[in-house]
């Protein structure tokens, strides 16, 4: 095997119908069906090299070696592709971020979808874009709605196979932004696995999972139909469904900061006053504005105003991960 050395790019995604909890763990098959959109101006760069000369995978990340749990999550995903292309060459992985990590902005999707698609691409694979999203959801479930483009739904199945995220609407359907308050840019305390791993001992998942398929569907509507008002009716009951059940799990999970509340209370006094936003939160203390591009600037001047907001990152709605070199 030569050492052919390619670069992948690909975007992180917002859920606006949260995935929360697997009906397997290992397969990553998801409780429920979620719905997101990539952000353009959010993105994961990953060059991977299979190398006959090495005798271990290198991973770096950030311009730093990664972590001993990054580095380990890494390898068995390179194994997952090692096992496709059958064969045992090691690998050297180089990955850059052009926003800050363990946020809550979920880097581990745009991570874990560069890497799938750079890695495939370096071992000769040539996999469908639908068969690059299943196994990306192999190494962290929302990444697999970062690798096709736009507005990406990520249909919930009981079996691999049909597990993965496709396209509902291109980037340009609809203009929406994305208006990030970072309120607390620290590595979070508990990760987005160890949150799936719990979400069942909240005596609120079960209603959640069974009320999320109406929500979808009227997600799914508002967008198709670009219907702002129906939009942030559904996507803020959804992010406070997912973070009521995170809150009553065993052990408790609560993300929020004073500052994350106050964006909330303000994106909801601005959208009476008859602004165009709506909130929605991840695995971590930041909150997600959610507006039409036409609000985006007014919105992103609001939020630079609120005290215990450190930073203000803007996107708009990007496309698939894909090889760039
Ligand atoms: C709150 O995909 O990060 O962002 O599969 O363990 O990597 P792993 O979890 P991850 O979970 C994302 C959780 C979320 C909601 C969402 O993106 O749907």
């Amino acid at each position: 095997m030569s050492g052919r050395n390619t670069t992948a790019i690909a975007h992180p995604n917002i859920a606006l119908i949260k995935y929360w909890g697997n009906r397997d763990n290992a397969l990553r098959l998801p409780a429920n069906s979620s719905l997101s959109m990539n952000l353009a101006a959010l993105a994961t760069t990953t060059t991977v090299e299979f190398h006959p000369d090495l005798n271990a995978d290198g991973v770096t990340i950030d311009d730093a070696e990664a972590t001993a749990s990054a580095r380990e999550r890494v390898i068995k995903h390179l194994d997952r592709v090692r096992a496709l292309a059958s064969i045992n060459t090691k690998a050297s992985v180089i990955s850059r971020n052009n926003f800050p990590a363990g946020t809550g902005l979920a880097s581990s999707a745009s991570a874990f979808a560069a890497l799938t698609v750079a890695a495939c691409a370096a071992a000769g694979l040539q996999l469908s874009t639908d068969a690059l999203s299943r196994l990306a959801r192999r190494a962290s479930g929302s990444a697999c709605r970062s690798v096709p483009g736009g507005y990406v739904l990520w249909d919930s199945c009981n079996v691999d196979d049909c597990s993965y995220g496709r396209t509902i609407a291109p980037p340009d359907h609809w203009d929406l932004h994305d208006v990030i308050a970072i309120v607390e840019s620290a590595h979070k305390a508990t990760g987005s696995t160890e949150g799936h791993a719990i979400a069942g001992t909240s005596p609120l998942q079960a209603a959640r999972v069974a009320s999320t398929p109406g929500r979808l569907e009227r997600c799914r509507a508002a967008i198709l139909a670009r219907d702002f008002p129906a939009l942030a009716d559904v996507i803020e009951q959804d992010a406070l469904a997912m973070h009521a059940v995170m809150m009553t799990s065993v052990p408790s999970l609560l993300y929020w900061r004073p500052a994350t509340l106050a964006v909330m209370q303000a994106v909801r006094a601005w959208r009476t006053d008859g602004l165009a936003v709506a909130f929605t939160i991840d695995a971590g203390p930041n909150v997600h504005c959610i507006c039409p591009a036409e609000s985006s600037a007014q919105v992103e001047r609001l939020v630079r105003a609120i005290p215990g907001v450190e930073r203000v990152l803007v996107s708009a709605v990007g496309g698939g991960s894909h090889v760039v070199a």
